[in-house]
């Protein structure tokens, strides 16, 4: 069967699949402005860092290509001086970056439109020639992102089955456990750490993935679950509470993970939960390894202590989505709440950070980086200035 997709771009129309709907019924909603892809992200009908960077990225490209379609005389008033369209694109990049707060990759899509912008109107470019330049690099932004996810999961597959091959007794194949959803439906295609996954099955490396159900949002069980089925993938759920137990009684080669922001000493921000399944992995001596997009390092921020983390509405962890069971063919969806009405004191936060000394590597598209030896930290300025 065929990957699922998050976005897709036909008859000139901007689509994503609801995610909030999966796995039970999957419906495509036009994105038709710059305002609907903001609303799409914060409602979290797309998820996933490098996907939210994406659709950002493409509504921008949308927005603008409508303006150039019109006839030079009846352009829009943004489009008729640099002064306008800089105004009205530094609007535009500054209302997308606030969509949600902890993935990078939103901000790294802005401020490299922001730059496209900044340097046309340096050189003096005029504002049509800038649009087409920011169109270009808009969708450059989604573009990029399955190619380079290929990449980091045949250098993160290739890692892990060299290291295991060192092991006394070498395992013919291996079960890795992973966190939330960084497929297909996370990307524009293949996935980080789920592609790392998809690798080592393609590569016939694979005996088992496991992944985490992922409250509260069931990321794992809504959306992991469905990428594995339809990859035809051999997988096992499990429970967010049963990662202990899993690597007391079964042999598991590796924890991955995606990221959606590693600071410059690898401190790294991902899916609540990650922090939990990585205190474990290392009490079991199950390596830790992050798989994310160059793009997913910010230089700018020391260590984790400085990732803004996302607080989700308390009403989010409160409520489960699905359909009836038994189902007698009412196809409709609910959702239920599980808690007493009116609860009060709700914890929500959408990621945790897991320290670098926990972290065994982090895979980027351009390879594999480990701590030094005896270091308890990555140095990822040397790695991503090198690259
Ligand atoms: O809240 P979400 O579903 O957007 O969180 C997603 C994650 O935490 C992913 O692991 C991360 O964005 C990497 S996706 C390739």
């Amino acid at each position: 069967m065929a990957p699922l997709i998050s976005i897709r771009t036909s008859n000139g129309k901007l689509e994503i699949v609801n995610q909030l709907l999966l796995p039970h019924t999957t419906e495509f909603i036009e994105i038709d402005s710059v305002e609907d892809a903001h609303d799409a992200i914060k409602t979290m009908k797309i998820r996933g860092a490098p996907a939210i960077a994406s659709l950002a990225a493409l509504s921008l490209s949308q927005h603008i290509k409508r303006g150039l379609a019109v006839s030079l005389s009846d352009s829009p008033e943004w489009l008729q001086s640099q002064e306008a369209l800089k105004k009205h694109i530094d609007g535009i990049l500054a209302f997308l970056y606030t969509a949600r707060p902890t993935a990078v990759n939103l901000g790294a899509a802005t401020r490299r439109l922001q730059k496209t912008l900044d340097s046309g109107i340096a050189a003096g470019k005029g504002p049509h020639v800038i649009a087409e330049e920011l169109v270009a690099e808009a969708n450059a932004v989604a573009d990029e992102d399955v190619g380079r996810n290929m990449e980091m999961a045949k250098w993160a597959g290739e890692w892990l089955w060299k290291r295991v091959q060192g092991y006394t007794s070498a395992p013919s194949s291996v079960n890795v456990l992973t966190v939330c959803n960084t497929g297909s439906l996370a990307t524009s295609g293949y996935g980080t750490a789920l592609g790392m996954i998809t690798y080592l099955h393609e590569t016939g490396k694979l005996q088992k993935a496991y992944y985490t159900q992922t409250a509260p949002y069931h990321q794992g069980s809504r959306l992991t679950a469905l990428e594995l089925q339809t990859l035809q993938i051999p997988s096992v759920m499990i429970c967010d509470t049963m990662v202990g137990s899993l690597f007391q009684h079964h042999d598991i080669h590796a924890v991955v993970v995606g990221a959606d922001r590693i600071a410059k000493n690898g401190d790294t921000a991902n899916k609540i939960g990650t922090y939990n399944a990585a205190v474990l992995a290392a009490r079991h001596k199950v390596p830790f390894i992050v798989v994310a997009p160059i793009s997913t390092v910010d230089l700018d921020i020391e260590n984790g202590t400085q990732i803004p983390i996302e607080q989700r509405p308390a009403l989010e962890a409160c409520l489960v989505r699905g359909v009836p069971y038994p189902n007698n063919g009412q196809a409709d969806q609910v959702q239920i709440m599980i808690t007493p009405a009116g609860l009060e004191g709700i914890y929500n936060p959408s990621f945790d950070v897991t320290p670098a000394e926990l972290i065994t590597a982090i895979v980027t598209e351009k390879g594999v980086a480990v701590k030094a030896e005896g270091a308890s930290t990555f140095d990822l300025s040397a790695i991503v200035k090198l690259l």
